[in-house]
């Protein structure tokens, strides 16, 4: 048997680039940034019955004192609860819309302040530290991931939460977009993100969620939108080609509202303590 020695290593050759790897999916994906506008009063109605943000919130470690930023805010189903937790709140957003549905909930005076531009139009001197950095469902269309994984791990205090599509997010809509014969692109998978994380010497933890609301719609036209929220708009062959199926597939309700049963829509979310309080 050969003797166990000190010798350096050689670097790996088949070192991934996993940065590179997750930046070549997103850049398939339909690009959503100039879109979140137009979605804004749907999402904003969508987020009333949203399982998600209860139990996001419930996983944050947040004392009254802290100071929060909330990355990607969108209306403020996350904004808010943390508001009337923390002592103050930094609501980030690229779009103009949503942050008019927070302003609207946040009322005035309020420990929320305003930003609006895109996470990576930012750096951290101009953001300042924060003791808790949370970015919840709205890291998924950024190509350039690390040097945004970078900027949040700088300004975190303590701790940095974002969640991230799971992997059985898309399934329904890719059925559809099968359905239709289009082309249908998977969000990345989590693990790259935990992998280049793990290269800037940070283990995170992971944890599936497991709302469900984005299978739960009130009614045939909510579900229709959701669907064109995903794959694209419809004409009235494909609308009537995704309805007869949906008829098929989704669940009515007692109340009329429809319900998509075959599987659980999962955000995974990653997390860690910084180990170095700045
Ligand atoms: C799915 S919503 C999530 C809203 C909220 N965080 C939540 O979980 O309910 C995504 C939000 O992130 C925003 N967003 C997406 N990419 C962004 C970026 N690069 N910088 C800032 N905001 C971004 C969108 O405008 C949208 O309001």
């Amino acid at each position: 048997m050969r003797p166990i020695t000190h010798e350096k290593l050689p670097e790996n050759p088949c070192k991934v680039d996993w940065n590179q790897l997750w930046k070549e999916q997103v850049e398939k994906l339909p690009k959503k940034k100039d879109l979140w506008n137009s979605i804004a009063p749907q999402f904003n109605e969508w987020m009333d019955k949203d399982d998600y943000p209860a139990e996001f919130i419930s996983k944050i470690k947040i004392e009254p004192n802290d100071t929060v930023l909330d990355v990607g805010c969108g209306n403020g189903a996350i904004t808010i609860p943390l508001a009337q937790k923390a002592r103050s709140v930094t609501a980030l957003d690229s779009s103009t819309r949503m942050l008019e549905f927070l302003g609207k909930k946040a009322g005035h005076p309020s420990n929320i302040h305003m930003i609006n531009k895109g996470l990576e139009e930012v750096d951290a001197q101009e953001i300042g530290y924060h003791d808790v950095v949370v970015a919840s469902r709205s890291l998924n269309g950024i190509a350039d991931i690390q040097a945004q994984l970078e900027k949040l791990d700088r300004i975190a205090r303590k701790y940095v939460y974002i969640t991230l599509w799971g992997v059985d997010n898309r399934k329904f809509e890719n059925e559809m977009a099968e359905l239709l014969g289009r082309e249908s692109h998977q969000n990345p998978e989590y693990i790259l993100v935990y992998n280049i994380l793990y290269e800037m010497g940070i283990q995170a933890n992971v944890e599936f969620l497991k709302s469900n609301t984005r299978n739960h719609y009130s009614n045939m036209d909510e579900a229709l939108d959701r669907i064109k929220w995903r794959i694209g708009d419809l004409d009235e062959g494909e609308k009537s080609i995704i309805k007869k199926h949906l008829e098929r597939v989704l669940t009515r309700n007692s109340d009329g509202s429809l319900t998509y049963t075959r599987t659980n829509s999962k955000w995974v979310l990653i997390w860690w303590e910084k180990s170095h309080p700045s």
